[in-house]
This record gives structure tokens, C-alpha cells and sequence, in this order.
């Protein structure tokens, strides 16, 4: 198991830093003893443990599944067990509650929240539908509960092109959050009917374009995995318009279909444009290729509240437990299903 320290220590004498400030939950070394404890607290739990691909590495290590927001979602949905531990953020614990509200659902810091679901409420929903009467709205899953509550259909970045196909072309759409997610499902499905809230995840969006074509042009030969929500993805597509880079050297993909892109690339090198996490995932899929980050600064602050520390504290007093108000949740339950039915398996499934 990588970044495992062997020592073997006692972990019940372990004491978890009360955090201070916005820090994370501290004090706890990932050693073999600390993965042997997060194992026999889970199977007391009865628990599923879901790490997403941007957890640190120990966390994708130990747990059962790994994979993307739409895998790990219908993972949620189909698992037996009685316990839901997400080691992701808020909005996909909350996610995971509403597809299966009998479950006790966990998230190992509760303040692990998202700049993206953010970006717009219920209440600005609810004005931007009074302006656009009769239109579908589709929501990307990084959304509050509110949100979905009022949403049509949800969708992940990968099954948003599927998500809005599906929806009769003569209907108006209105799509939030994402404004780069937005744009890159306007241009692959071609409607003009299509309206885009101009929301953006900070991490993403940080990654621009001028960075992406000094990188591409450092390295010809690279292809570029590039995350929907990018605000470099228009760049991608831009330089591969110019033949600054081949075409189909640029593939936008979501977390889970770089994996699959990973396997089949005869690339040596590859370009990452979206949070860093990824980058563990990548390396053992495909170990041969040299995966960089466009931007290594790319690290989602939230996605690294789930520490080892927060994880063995969640484990031993079930906490953070999460909560949907259950007529929110029934209300926003119709489009989170869609979600899981409209596109192909994969991610991590
Ligand atoms: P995916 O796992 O759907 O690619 O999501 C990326 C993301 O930003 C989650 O916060
Ligand atoms: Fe939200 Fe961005 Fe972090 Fe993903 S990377 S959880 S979209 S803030």
C-alpha cells in the first residue's frame, strides 16, 4: 500500500487533534496498524467505505471503491451495506443519503464542502426557472439538496453530454452550475437552447489556458486529459484547431474516463488538467506513462479535509453524520435517479 509508513504503533492511544480554525483533523500516522483499525471499525459499522479520486492517496487505498461521482453514486444506491462512509465531499455524502435514505451516512469532516455547489441556492434556482417557464432544468450533482430539489435531471461531467441528449431538442435547458461543463455540452450537442449559469469550481478554473499551451508545447508528443470543468478546456480545443496539438491528442474527460483513456493511450506522456488527487489513480493504472499535472497547485482544500485522522475518527463515534431534510430529499430523489440511469458504467463501478 503506497505512502504506508510500517511501523506498527497502537492505535487506540491515538489521540486526533481537535482541529483549529479550518485545518484539518491531525495527529494520526497512515501506518499498517491505523489501515488494520479503519478495517475492523468499517466491519463493525457494517460500513462501505467511498473515497472519490481526488481523497489523498491513503484514503483511495483503503477504501472498498474509488472511483468517480457518478460510480460512487450508484455504488451508493446498490451497496448492501448498512453504513455509507464518503470520503468525498459534502454534496456527494448528501447525494448518497438521498438515493438511499435508510442508510446511515457518514462523512468524515462535514466541513468538506465545495466552491462549485457554492455557486448557486435554491432560491436563485427558483428566480432563474420563473424566468425560463416550461424549460428542463439539468443540474450537475455538485449541488446543495436545495438545488436538486428543484432540478429535472442531474447529471456528473460523465454523462452530461448523455443527460442533455436525452432531453427533446426543441425544450429549452437550463444548466448549472458548471459554466465550463456548461460550454463543453453546448458545443458536443450543438443547442442554442441551452442556457448556462455562470457558476465555476475554484480549483478547475484555476487551471487556464496560457499554462496548458506553455505545457503542450514543452511536450508535442503529450496528450492532454483535460476535466470538463477546466477553464482551459476551450483552450484545449482551441490549440488543437490551430495544430498546436494534435487533435486527438485532446480528450475532455470526466475523473472516471480518464482511466479508461489511461489503459488505451499509446502516449508516453500525458498532460492532467484537473485536481491533483488524480494523478494516484492514473499512475497505477497505467504505470509506464509519465502523467503531469497542468497545474500542481490544482489541490481541492475540501477534498483534503478526509484525513486519516478524520476517517478513524468518523469510524469510532459515526460521525459526521449527514441529514436531508426528507421532503428535500424526496423532492430531489426523481432527478438524482435519472442521473444514475442515463449513461455507460464505468469510473470506478
Ligand atoms: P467527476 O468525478 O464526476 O469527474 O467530478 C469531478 C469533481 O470535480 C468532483 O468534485
Ligand atoms: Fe468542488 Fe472543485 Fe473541490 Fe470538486 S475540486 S469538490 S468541484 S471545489
Amino acid at each position: 500500500m503506497p505512502r504506508l509508513d510500517t511501523a506498527v504503533h497502537d492505535v487506540a492511544t491515538d489521540v486526533i487533534a481537535a482541529p483549529e480554525g479550518d485545518a484539518p483533523y491531525g495527529g494520526v500516522v497512515a501506518d499498517e496498524a491505523w489501515a488494520a483499525e479503519v478495517r475492523r471499525l468499517a466491519t463493525e459499522r457494517d460500513a462501505v467505505l467511498l473515497a472519490h479520486n481526488y481523497q489523498l492517496p491513503e484514503i483511495q487505498e483503503i477504501a472498498d471503491h474509488t472511483g468517480d461521482s457518478l460510480a460512487l453514486s450508484r455504488i451508493a444506491a446498490a451497496s448492501e451495506a448498512s453504513t455509507i462512509v464518503f470520503c468525498g465531499v459534502h454534496f456527494m455524502a448528501e447525494t448518497a443519503k438521498i438515493l438511499a435514505p435508510e442508510k446511515t451516512v457518514l462523512i468524515p469532516d462535514a466541513r468538506a464542502g465545495c466552491s462549485l455547489a457554492d455557486s448557486i441556492t435554491g432560491e436563485q434556482l427558483r428566480s432563474w426557472k420563473a424566468e425560463h417557464p416550461g424549460a428542463v432544468v439539468v443540474s450537475y450533482v455538485n449541488t446543495t439538496a436545495e438545488v436538486k430539489a428543484e432540478t429535472d435531471i442531474c447529471c456528473t461531467s460523465s454523462n452530461a453530454v448523455d443527460v442533455v441528449a436525452s432531453i427533446p431538442a426543441d425544450r429549452e435547458v437550463l444548466f448549472c452550475p458548471d459554466q465550463f461543463l456548461g460550454a463543453h455540452v453546448k458545443r458536443v450537442t450543438g443547442r442554442d437552447n441551452l442556457h448556462i449559469w455562470a457558476g465555476e469550481c475554484h480549483v478547475h478554473a484555476g487551471i487556464n489556458g496560457p499554462e496548458l499551451a506553455e505545457r503542450a508545447a514543452a511536450d508535442p508528443g503529450a496528450d492532454l486529459f483535460i476535466h470538463p470543468e477546466c477553464g482551459c478546456a476551450t483552450s484545449a480545443l482551441y490549440l488543437a484547431g490551430e495544430g498546436a496539438v494534435e487533435a486527438d491528442r485532446v480528450k475532455i474527460l470526466s475523473t472516471g474516463d480518464m482511466l479508461t483513456a489511461a489503459r488505451a493511450t499509446e502516449a508516453e506522456s500525458v498532460l492532467v488538467a484537473t485536481e491533483v488527487g488524480m494523478l494516484h489513480q492514473l499512475r497505477k493504472a497505467a504505470p509506464d506513462i509519465d502523467f503531469r499535472a497542468v497545474n500542481d497547485r490544482a489541490s481541492c482544500r475540501y477534498m483534503k479535509m478526509i484525513t486519516p485522522a478524520a476517517l478513524l475518527r468518523s469510524l469510532r463515534e459515526g460521525a459526521d453524520e449527514v441529514h436531508v431534510d426528507p421532503v428535500t430529499a424526496e423532492r430531489g430523489r426523481a432527478s438524482v435517479q435519472r442521473m444514475i440511469e442515463i449513461g455507460k458504467p464505468g469510473g470506478g463501478e
